[in-house]
């Protein structure tokens, strides 16, 4: 089958579906590859490094769409490219059914089948591979952090120089899901203090492990509406969010706003008097510009100036990253291909089947051979909008025994932790005195060792536990001292008149054998442990 790449038609948008690498391979799991002249040339993709990479160039759209069996784009398409889709052809890209009915039924009406990769059951683990939504909102959270670089008239990160103290940048998130989480990394990284909220209490860990500080609401409400998804909040909870929100916006010097609930507006978080409130020269990105905005003053599409404040509201924040952006979108299109072309017998052929059966697919699929598929019906597994809530109940309860567990302060763990102590301690007497006294020494060292290991292991968080291992690898090269003392002369000579004793050459030869295993153990030991702590550093 042919796969068909037009030039995307959209106003300003430089992505193009598929660029020279991905089409190496979609060539190998047996696909032709025809790309309209000029489509990547936004994104810097040649005509030529297409051709190199075995694509046929065509000159027109209509060339493509009139010759491939199956259409790869980026945004969704127009009405005028919807009508040139042929018969029993196939349309992979962005839909968003929902949004765009009259759309659905152009593209029904021409009988083709049609997959919105908008529509990828994300909670799957499998579909990660194919999940465009995520790759994008990634890079846009990124890019929306160079443009609140770009519009702040200082550093992010704080200095001291000869000319004088400059204090870190001050950056508040709001929301932190996919962009959100991006962006406070990114932010981090630059050297700002990063603060963020989110209605879903469960993100906090992962703001925090980006190098990001949680801000909470002063009101109890769970936000979560399954799925991964917020849910409209209570009115009560809006105004307490606002009232934080203004205390943010006194504060802060940046402000990214990417809060969202799918298939809502826009919630109005940032108003006209906040932004009054901010300093002069502060910078506001507001990410949710297209869905209306979460900063009342937003104009999408552009960035303004509002009180001295410059407000960010470009909706092409992916496509100002086109090469990286097309280069992750075709990534995610290659595997959703393999996926799709895999025969019965698991083979990859080169024709695509759209296996109804199959969770990921069916769930992109909103358009089978002309008739409308969407939405699919609701997935059968461990229900997955139960599990936040489950969870969310739980966690107060596995806080408890974590904190009983690391010797916390409530009546039951501080009674418990006295009956481990007491037992022990009649134990330990009853071994010492009843024991010879050279296994006593031993005894202690081992107790000893086991308490420390114990609390070591203990207080590390369970995601350095990895680097723990490593290093405690690396540490147990201690046994070198082993062989060096087989190796070494002794220090003081037991053989009669003063010769110095030398060990037999078969247990030098293990010995040094020994020393250099050892050597690597202990040396790649510290250097992998390095490399891993060095991925959770700033
Ligand atoms: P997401 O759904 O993963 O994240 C939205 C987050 O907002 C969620 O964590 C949700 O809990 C949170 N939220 C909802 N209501 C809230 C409230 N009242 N207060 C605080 N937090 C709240 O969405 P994703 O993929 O991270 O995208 C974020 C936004 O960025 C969306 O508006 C999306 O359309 C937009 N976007 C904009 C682009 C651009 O070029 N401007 C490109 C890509 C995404």
């Amino acid at each position: 089958m042919q796969i068909g790449v037009p030039k995307e038609s959209a106003a300003g948008e430089r992505r193009v579906a598929t660029v020279p690498d991905v089409v190496e391979k979609l060539i190998k799991l047996g696909f032709s590859v025809a790309v309209e002249s000029g489509a990547g040339d936004a994104a810097h993709f040649a005509d030529d490094t297409y051709r190199a990479a075995g694509a046929q160039v065509l000159p027109t759209a209509a060339d493509v769409f009139a010759q491939a069996d199956i259409i790869f784009k980026a945004r969704v398409p127009s009405f005028d490219e919807a009508a040139q889709l042929r018969e029993g052809s196939t349309l992979i890209g962005f839909i968003w059914p929902a949004q765009n009915p009259a759309l659905m039924e152009q593209l029904a009406a021409r009988k083709v089948t049609v997959l919105a990769i908008d529509a990828l059951p994300r909670q799957l683990s499998r579909a990660q591979k194919m999940d465009a939504l995520t790759s994008m909102a990634g890079i846009s959270g990124y890019r929306a952090v160079v443009e609140a670089a770009n519009a702040f008239g200082r550093f992010f990160n704080g200095q001291i120089t000869a000319a004088g103290k400059v204090p870190p940048a001050k950056v508040f998130i709001a929301g932190a899901g996919v962009a959100g989480l991006a962006a406070i990394g990114t932010a981090a990284n630059l050297g700002a203090i990063v603060r963020a909220n989110d209605t879903r209490a469960e993100v906090a860990d992962q703001v925090v492990s980006l190098g990001g500080e949680f801000v909470k609401v002063d009101y109890e409400e769970e936000g979560s509406g399954g799925g991964g998804y917020a849910k409209v909040m209570s009115e009560g909870f809006m105004a307490a969010q606002r009232a934080m929100y203004a205390q943010q916006a006194r504060e802060v010097d940046i402000i990214i706003t990417t809060a969202l609930i799918p298939g809502k507006p826009a919630p109005k978080l940032i108003t006209a008097e906040m932004v009054q409130s901010m300093k002069p020269g502060s910078v506001i990105v507001d990410m949710a510009a297209e869905q209306g905005g979460n900063c009342e003053l937003t104009v999408p599409g552009q960035a303004v100036v509002r009180h001295g404040v410059t407000i960010v509201g470009y909706t092409d924040l992916v496509s100002r990253m086109a090469r990286q952006s097309s280069t992750l979108y075709a990534n995610n299109l290659l595997r959703l291909t393999e996926e799709l072309c895999k025969n019965k017998d698991g083979l990859k052929d080169g024709v695509i089947h759209v296996n109804m059966e199959d969770d990921a697919i069916r769930g992109l699929t909103v358009i089978k051979d002309g008739a409308i598929t969407w939405p699919a019906p609701p997935i059968k597994m461990p229900a997955a909008p139960a599990k936040p809530a489950a969870v969310a109940a739980a966690a107060p309860a596995a806080k408890k025994a974590h904190g009983h567990g690391g010797g916390g302060g409530d009546p039951m763990s501080a009674r418990s932790l006295a009956t481990v102590f007491g037992v022990g301690a009649v134990l330990f007497a009853l071994v010492g005195m009843y024991a010879p006294a050279s296994f006593l020494s031993h005894f202690t060292v081992f107790v000893l060792a086991c308490f420390i290991g114990y609390m070591v292991v203990w207080n590390v968080t369970p995601s350095l536990h990895t680097p723990l291992m490593s290093v405690t690898n690396a540490i147990s090269s201690i046994i070198a001292i082993g062989a060096l003392v087989q190796v070494a002369p002794p220090l003081v000579s037991s053989g009669a008149g003063g010769v110095i004793d030398r060990p037999n050459t078969l247990i030098l030869g293990l010995s040094v054998f020994a020393l250099a295993l050892t050597a690597v153990n202990m040396f790649g030991g510290f250097a992998v442990t390095r490399r891993m702590l060095a991925m959770f550093r700033k």
